[in-house]
């Protein structure tokens, strides 16, 4: 007769057990909460695509934000809807567009007590909807991009954000973002690069909640990065770092687990994943279904993020899970 030669069942026989052995803890402290804040509305709008999720008022927003930080959230990430677009993206960087207002409204509610960041883009202010300008011929403008990227990381710190996060994929936004923020005395605000960013069909929903469609059924797949590339993750990463993000982030996450792992092997700043809006409704549409357990879906995903190598997690289910683990 022959034995397993090891037994790997004694160490998972109890919870305490397997308590005692576990590699990997999710954490109260590794999420972040991204929010919206829509201009010109009296009332939250709920988003169809975004279950529990919200179109806040600057009003609604506070309360919110006060209670993932009294739920020990550590940090929220802005994104705003705003009431008129056009072609640059101004609201974006209006010190009254709608995301300065509401991190101003923040900074005095929290204090130093929660970290405020702002997502730094100018879909949500473009009538057409791309991360950028455009050229005469449609376009999307780089160099002419960083400029006005530039101005948005001076609003948002100008207005109080503790980091902010370029998500436009565009070559040399994080240097351009790093001075913009110098010349204009923000040494001590941070920038989270979302460097290795594809174009996902996850987004989706996202796009609901910002309302915004790409003009002429465009696509962003000409500065996002194509979903059959790993290794150009590495050098996203890598050009970043060196243009001086403080922290860097991969997204989406469930899909790209090996880029988080590559990643997180490569380099030794503090790595975000975004588990990004389609993560998210799959699996409230099925657990409405009665298909899945949606709290315990949740939460393997989260735990598999981190297991892979992720720090810190960008996630809708930040508020359901705080009030989980607490
Ligand atoms: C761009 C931005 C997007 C998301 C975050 N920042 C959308 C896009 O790139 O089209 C997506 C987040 C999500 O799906 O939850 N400002």
């Amino acid at each position: 007769m022959t034995f397993p030669a090891r037994r790997l069942r004694r160490l998972r026989r109890t919870p305490a057990l397997r308590r005692l052995v576990s590699e990997t803890q999710l954490s109260v402290n590794d999420l972040v909460a991204p929010l919206f804040v829509r201009e010109g509305v009296d009332e939250p709008q709920p988003i169809r695509s975004l279950p529990g999720v919200m179109q806040h008022t600057r009003e609604s927003l506070v309360k919110e934000v006060r209670e993932l930080a009294g739920l020990g959230v550590p940090g929220v990430i802005l994104f705003g809807v705003p009431e008129h677009k056009d072609a640059t993206g101004s609201g974006a960087w209006d010190p009254d567009g709608i995301v300065q207002l509401a991190l101003r409204d923040l900074r005095d509610e929290v204090g130093s007590g929660l970290v405020l960041m702002g997502d730094l883009c100018l879909d949500e202010y473009t009538d057409h909807g791309h991360c950028g300008v455009l050229t005469a011929s449609g376009e999307v403008d780089n160099d002419a991009t960083l400029e006005l990227y530039g101005q948005v990381a001076q609003a948002q710190a100008a207005a109080g954000a503790d980091l902010v996060a370029p998500s436009g994929m565009m070559d040399g936004q994080v240097a351009a973002i790093r001075a913009a923020l110098d010349d204009g005395g923000h040494e001590s605000v941070a920038v989270l690069a979302y460097a290795a960013k594809y174009a996902s069909a996850l987004y989706g929903p996202f796009r609901d909640a910002v309302q915004v469609q790409i003009a002429g059924g465009g696509d962003r797949r000409g500065y996002q990065q194509d979903p059959a590339n790993a290794r150009e993750a590495l050098a996203e990463v890598q050009a970043d770092i060196e243009e001086g993000a403080d922290l860097v982030m991969v997204k989406p996450a469930l899909a790209y687990l090996d880029v988080i792992a590559d990643v997180r092997a490569a380099v030794d700043v503090p790595l975000a994943a975004y588990h990004v809006s389609g993560e998210y409704a799959m699996i409230k549409a099925a657990a409405e279904r009665g298909w899945i357990d949606g709290a315990a879906v949740g939460l393997e995903h989260l735990t598999s993020i981190k297991r892979a190598g992720a720090d810190i997690i960008l996630t809708y289910l930040a508020r359901e899970v705080a009030e989980t683990l607490s």
